[in-house]
């Protein structure tokens, strides 16, 4: 069986009848909302995810707006990479901002992931993201250099269609850091750039992650 079905069969146990849960993006996630319909089990969903959105309705789930909930039972999500202070980083999406809304309007915040995203500590092979608002582009960029960086690029979709534009009509800097770093002061400091609405970097969140490898599923928790 596929690994990150697995890791989706065992994320099914967390979830109750009747309750709301967040779902974010990725092909787990993908394999959960499969279930989800195969075991006819009703959930009202809340998603940052466009491409998820569409997914649950045509499983027909019901999605509900961020806006019309004030708790979420229970979230679940991928990530690029976890270590085992359950600190996450998530780059390719883009939505890490709504994201992690999602993530502080739940009770829980459990990750699926498959044994190979998990390190002792992370290795920044990934860019930490941030999603700025167009007007401090310049400013962000410059409060950046003083940071442990590599190098940091705005993200474009291609070279002739321009930079990329969040949902909520921001630019998304992939910064690129040096390793050994302390992740849950690298998220603060970035929080506190005047411009960046939010960092890739979920170091406060996470109460459990679903570790699928070929043997079985392991749990990590906070
Ligand atoms: C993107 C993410 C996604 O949630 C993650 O990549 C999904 O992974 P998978 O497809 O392996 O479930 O964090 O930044």
């Amino acid at each position: 069986m596929d690994v990150k079905q697995r890791c989706a069969e065992k994320a099914l146990e967390y979830i109750t009848e009747g309750s709301i849960i967040g779902l974010g993006g990725g092909s787990t996630i993908k394999h959960l909302i499969t279930l989800l319909k195969e075991n006819k089990m009703y959930v009202k969903v809340v998603t940052p995810s466009w491409e998820t959105k569409q997914t649950c309705n045509d499983a027909g789930l019901e999605v509900v707006s961020i806006t019309d909930v004030t708790k979420i039972d229970t979230a679940f999500d991928g990530c690029d990479q976890v270590d085992q202070q359950l600190h996450a980083l998530k780059s390719g999406g883009g939505i890490h901002t709504r994201e992690k809304l999602v993530a502080g309007l739940s009770e829980e915040y459990i990750l699926l992931v498959d044994e190979t995203k998990v390190v002792p500590v992370l290795t920044y092979d990934h860019p930490v993201v941030l999603e700025v608002l167009p007007q401090a582009l310049r400013f962000v960029t410059q409060q950046v250099e003083s940071f442990p960086v590599r190098s940091s690029h705005v993200r474009h979709s291609s070279e002739q269609d321009g930079p990329v534009r969040t949902e909520n009509g921001n630019l998304l800097l992939d910064v690129f850091m040096k390793a050994g770093q302390d992740s849950a002061d690298l998220e603060r400091r970035f929080k506190g750039v005047n411009g960046v609405v939010d960092s890739s970097l979920f170091t406060s969140v996470v109460t459990k992650v679903l570790v699928a490898g070929e043997t079985g599923v392991q749990e990590m928790n906070k």
